[in-house]
């Protein structure tokens, strides 16, 4: 089989450890694949920023429209909705499989992109936009398609959890655990979208899509932060032997759908409770396979990375075959309830 062509769009925490893993495991890539990956071209906005020993200067370019034209495997690491919105189209629209850990843009335009992936007849993959290295995207997507499921219940946001924890044990401020999140390359380039809870209820809408084959968006989950838990309330929660964790709940019953973020104070002997730093945990709730856990590291380069390299890996078997993964259908009409009550 001839080689498959990768484009790789941005080259920051993530990008960086993905191109890493990419030039490392070549070979290996190779045999598991029964095809050669090759990676095309690196599309960052500033070449002369990028010193990565393992990355070839050669594949950098600052036309990322263009790299998305010439590619089998587009792999989208840039974040943010425009203009990688259109960068993904465009890819999906020239007949390139996706790779995406834009968790934002999903949670906005999901659908569309599963759509435009499908009509194309090519995958649209992305496991490390939920939970990082932990496999969550896929089991909800295939393993548990023959069940229904009830509940999902998780911390998803590796930097709140990370703050939430070194303030209960270190007894921190804020503000200090907040920049080390930051150096540790956990936290978005913006992180009030972390500390606000925008990037667990953005993973709370692709998980619902996932669970409950409905249309939901960012705009229907309720959204509540941890960026006014105070040093006293973590003292408190603590006196009444509980902890304060950032949740993301999406269920659905009778009366149909509801997705919300919260901060939540747990029994100190919780499960969820003894998640620490940046680690993520999400319960799912299944009708017939009763409680699963999915545990491990929910942010960070390497670890996303290998989710990254988990899909690149998969779409370009699944173009080695002729074929692709499953569509992600939507048919479900089952009404969007409140969240903020539960
Ligand atoms: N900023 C995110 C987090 C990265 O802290 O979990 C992983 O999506």
């Amino acid at each position: 089989h001839e080689s498959i062509k990768v484009a790789l769009l941005g080259a920051g925490t993530v990008g960086s450890q993905t191109a890493r893993l990419l030039v490392e495991q070549a070979d290996e890539f190779e045999r598991r694949i029964g095809a050669r990956l090759e990676l095309t071209g690196i599309a960052v906005l500033d070449p002369d920023q990028v010193n990565d020993p393992w990355i070839d200067k050669s594949l950098l370019t600052t036309d990322t429209l263009e790299l998305t034209t010439r590619a089998d495997v587009v792999v989208e690491l840039i974040g943010g909705i425009e203009p990688a919105r259109t960068f993904v189209l465009s890819a999906l629209n020239h007949g390139a499989s996706v790779v995406t850990a834009n968790k934002a843009l999903l949670a906005q335009h999901g659908p569309e992109l599963y759509e435009a992936a499908e009509r194309n007849g090519v995958d649209i993959y992305f496991e490390a936009a939920v939970g990082g290295a932990i496999p969550i995207v896929r089991p909800l997507r295939e393993s548990m398609v023959g069940d229904k499921i009830n509940r999902i219940m998780g911390i998803v946001n590796g930097t709140t959890n990370y703050i939430l924890d070194e303030m209960t044990t270190r007894g921190l401020a804020f503000d200090t655990v907040l920049k080390e999140a930051q150096a540790k390359g956990f936290a978005e380039a913006d992180p009030t979208a972390d500390i606000g809870g925008f990037d667990a209820a953005a993973k709370a809408a692709i998980m619902s899509v996932l669970a409950f084959h409905r249309d939901v968006r960012m705009d229907d989950v309720h959204v509540e932060g941890i960026e006014n838990i105070t040093e006293s309330d973590i003292e408190a929660a603590r006196a009444m032997n509980r902890v304060i964790k950032l949740l993301a709940v999406v269920s659905e019953n009778e009366q149909g759908i509801s997705a919300g973020v919260y901060p939540i104070m747990l029994p100190a002997d919780h499960q969820l409770a003894k998640v620490s730093g940046s680690f993520n945990a999400v319960f799912v709730e299944g009708e017939a396979s009763d409680d699963l856990m999915f545990y491990g590291r929910g942010a960070g380069g390497a670890p996303t990375a290998s989710a990254v390299t988990g899909d690149i890996v998969t779409v370009a078997r699944h173009r080695v075959a002729g074929s692709t993964g499953p569509s992600i259908p939507l048919y479900s009409n089952a009404p969007i309830v409140d969240a903020s009550q539960a």
